[in-house]
């Protein structure tokens, strides 16, 4: 099994999401390929099992023009899409806290519930990710 995490982060808080989700699907003896949106060279969406995009979210609950452009490239909704992002819910409250998680979700109608982590994920909110993974991981296998 092959998994891609795509992610656009400025200050380190998805990246550092991102390395836990890395961690976790490595355990679990999947083999991981990495995306650092807007920066690195094109890849073939339909080569993975499983296509984790992660986000933060922008000025009242935008998604960062990077991940629209990365939208566009891949040009097509892909089923397996999984989607986590950190936010910051000073930033308007719950309803735009990682607000850019629910858009992409919605647009590719993901099966999966969005991992929404509050700034970075290292402490409490470690086994968090790593519990949202696992959920994908198994219902991966009973949609199978
Ligand atoms: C100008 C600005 C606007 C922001 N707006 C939101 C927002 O609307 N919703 C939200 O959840 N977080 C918002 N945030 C918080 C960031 O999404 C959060 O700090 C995120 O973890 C940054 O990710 P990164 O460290 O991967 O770059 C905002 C941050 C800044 C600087």
């Amino acid at each position: 099994m092959r998994a891609l995490i795509a992610y656009v982060s400025y200050s380190g808080n998805t990246k550092e999401v991102a390395e836990l989700v890395e961690d976790k699907l490595t355990k679990e003896g999947i083999s991981v390929d990495n995306h650092r949106i807007g920066i690195d060279a094109p890849f073939d969406p339909k080569s993975y099992d499983y296509l984790f995009i992660g986000t933060f979210t922008w000025e009242m609950g935008r998604t960062p023009d990077e991940v629209k452009d990365f939208v566009l490239e891949i040009g097509y909704k892909p089923d397996n899409i999984a989607v986590f992002g950190t936010g910051d819910t000073q930033f308007g409250g719950d309803d735009l806290f990682c607000k850019a998680v629910d858009k992409l979700r919605k647009f590719y109608r993901s099966k999966w519930s969005g991992l929404k982590i509050e700034q970075s994920p290292r402490g409490s909110q470690e086994t968090k990710v790593e519990s949202w993974v696992e959920g994908v991981l198994q219902h991966a296998k009973s949609f199978a």
